[in-house]
């Protein structure tokens, strides 16, 4: 099964994971990213009744409005009942690294303001400690350097990337070498440098369902109450 089916495959199961959460009253949270673009497909293709999406990204709200899904306003939603996204890791606790689309602040606001985060991946994404993809952080532009040397100070590498304007007009740097036993308190380090406008680390709101597509089956984890 190559990636690309995988993909598809953990989208028709995050689908039958929160059906019953669905109908045309029903908000609900979409992610960015390959993952998340083949739940879209399958949403739609379903014609399950929703009554829209929250977007993280102005990429994902292109592909809804395409797809002919409600784009809605957090904003007017209140609570959504369940975010569906990708990750680029996720370890045994269900904290994730996410931002590898950029996408990584309004992914964080989407999570944290809803009760359920069924996280979606091929098995390459489960890590025993996060910190092998480089860690993305969104930063005012102006704090760049001050920025890159507060994430040395913490023990990481951190590269521009470079050519990315984040959809809140803003840059990221990828912080490389970062073995991440403490998830929560190097999210909150982060967080707290100025300029800093959120870095990728979920823990602090990490998944509450992890499925996984490997080998033909998809793992289902379930994060610990
Ligand atoms: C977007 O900013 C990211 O957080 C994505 O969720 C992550 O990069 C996963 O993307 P894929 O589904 O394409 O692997």
């Amino acid at each position: 099964m190559n990636q690309d089916e995988k993909k598809r495959q953990v989208a028709e199961a995050a689908l039958d994971e929160v059906r019953h959460l669905l109908d045309s009253k029903t908000p609900i949270g979409i992610g960015t990213g390959s993952t998340a673009n083949r739940f879209i497909e399958v949403l739609a293709e379903s014609k399950t009744q929703i009554l829209g999406a929250v977007a993280s990204s102005k990429v994902t709200e292109e592909r809804l409005s395409n797809h002919g899904i409600e784009l809605l306003d957090l904003n007017t939603t209140g609570t959504l009942p369940v975010y569906i996204d990708g990750a680029d890791e996720a370890d045994p606790q269900l904290n994730l690294i996410k931002g590898g689309g950029a996408a990584l602040t309004r992914e964080k606001i989407i999570a944290e303001a809803s009760s359920q985060f069924v996280c979606i991946g091929d098995d390459s994404k489960r890590v025993d400690v996060l910190g092998t993809f480089p860690l993305p952080v969104e930063i005012i532009p102006m704090a760049r350097s001050l920025v890159a040397r507060a994430l040395v100070e913490l023990g990481g590498n951190p590269e521009y990337r470079q050519g990315i304007v984040t959809d809140n007009g803003n840059i990221i740097l990828d912080v490389h070498d970062m073995l991440i036993t403490n998830p929560q308190e190097l999210e909150f380090a982060i967080n707290q440098i100025p300029g800093v406008v959120t870095c990728g680390l979920f823990a602090k709101r990490p998944a509450d369902i992890l499925l996984l597509a490997s080998q033909g089956n998809v793992l289902k984890f379930v994060r610990d109450a």
